[in-house]
């Protein structure tokens, strides 16, 4: 199968193109605001099976229906009085509600649960492409499973070239990192995935707070139970192993570049995700920063291309600073401490 770019602003009626895609069964990479989705129609289980194919991803993880309206999710979903709530101040926008489904939605969306998880995305391609195609969107991020989101055409590409027939270029995406996962089939709520939608922005609105399970930023015991089946595999690993290293910046700083000089006489490359305070600090080949440490959003909106971005340079080992996984620094340690399999050191102040 060859694999076609458009890039929305460039050829006539690629979206119409897309939906029609999307209509005949088939898959199509698009852009939302997170990450870039790998939809099909959420009605259609065929459809839905190759989603599961061209990524590679395990059959018992669920899939998000990506909806144009707040109204459509009426049709797929029992929506509960706190998930209006929350619609009304953060749709469209990065947060998923799961919510008892409906019989319309098939076993192979939700993964046999009775629980289906919804979306309304704030990307207007995204939604051209839901309301063009007529049905509701099944969009996974579309990255080979295991593999870090993919937050440009160009990343999608490099995990789908030939394993789907269409990406549509909306340029890079503006969270860069999926959205907040909320279940509110239950009370209290539920966080399942923390994103740019916070705890607390959504306490504000449901005048109570959220229960957060210590998965969130915990490898899972063996065996565990888990009430979101993403929280159990493997997420977002570049090919090289990544340490996380915790502790006071400057300690952390002197940590790290002692590793990069060591593992150099022994012919080790090795990259640094640093942050912007640190960044001048260290004297290797492969540094980048991924943002200011006071502005987590802006290091979480780098963290997949910068992953992508070490792959690509080929480095033997990966070292990034951890910061405070308080407040909006959730998300972000959410994603780096999985992309490291929790391989983490802490450091003290000397
Ligand atoms: O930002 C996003 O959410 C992106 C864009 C494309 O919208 N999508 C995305 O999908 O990240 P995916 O499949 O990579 O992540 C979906 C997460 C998984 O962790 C999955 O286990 C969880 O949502 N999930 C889906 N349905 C669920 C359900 N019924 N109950 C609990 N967790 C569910
Ligand atoms: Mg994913």
């Amino acid at each position: 199968m060859e694999t076609e770019v458009l890039g929305i602003e460039m050829v006539d009626g690629p979206i119409e193109r897309a939906a029609a895609l999307i209509r005949e069964g088939m898959t199509v990479a698009f852009p939302t605001e997170t990450v870039y989705g790998l939809g099909a129609n959420a009605l259609d289980p065929g459809a839905v099976a190759r989603i599961f194919a061209a990524k590679g991803r395990p059959a018992d993880n669920p899939l998000i229906v990506h909806v144009a309206e707040p109204e459509e999710a009426e049709a797929i979903a029992i929506v509960p009085p706190a998930a209006r709530l929350l619609m009304k101040a953060y749709w469209p926008g990065p947060l998923t509600l799961v919510m008892r489904k409906k019989e319309i939605v098939p076993d192979a969306v939700t993964a046999g649960l009775d629980t289906v998880a919804v979306r309304m995305p704030a990307h207007p391609v995204a939604l051209m492409l839901i309301r063009a195609s007529g049905v509701p969107i099944a969009a996974p991020s579309a990255n080979r499973s295991g593999r870090p989101s993919p937050t440009t055409a160009a990343h999608v590409l490099t995990d789908m070239a030939g394993r789907i027939p269409l990406i549509l270029d909306g340029g890079p995406c503006s969270v860069g990192i999926e959205s907040t996962v909320l279940d509110v089939s239950r009370n209290p709520a539920v966080l399942l995935r923390p994103g740019d939608v916070t705890p607390a922005m959504i306490g504000k609105v449901l005048g109570s707070s959220v229960e957060i399970p210590a998965a969130m930023l915990r490898a899972l015991p063996e065996g565990a139970a888990v009430r979101s089946p993403g929280l159990k595999h493997t997420h977002y690993a570049p090919r090289a192993p990544l340490t996380v290293v915790m502790g006071p910046p400057g300690a952390v700083a002197f940590h790290i570049q002692s590793r990069v000089e060591e593992n150099s006489r022994k012919g080790i490359s090795t990259g640094v995700l640093a942050t912007a305070e640190t960044v001048g600090r260290y004297d290797g080949d492969y540094v980048i920063s991924l943002g200011s440490r006071s502005e987590p959003r802006q290091m979480a909106r780098s963290l997949f291309s910068a992953l992508r971005r070490m792959d690509e340079q080929g480095v033997d080992r990966i070292y990034a600073e951890g910061i405070s996984p308080e407040g909006e620094g959730l998300a972000f340690m959410n994603r780096l401490l999985r992309a490291a399999g929790f391989t983490v050191i802490d450091v003290e102040a000397p």
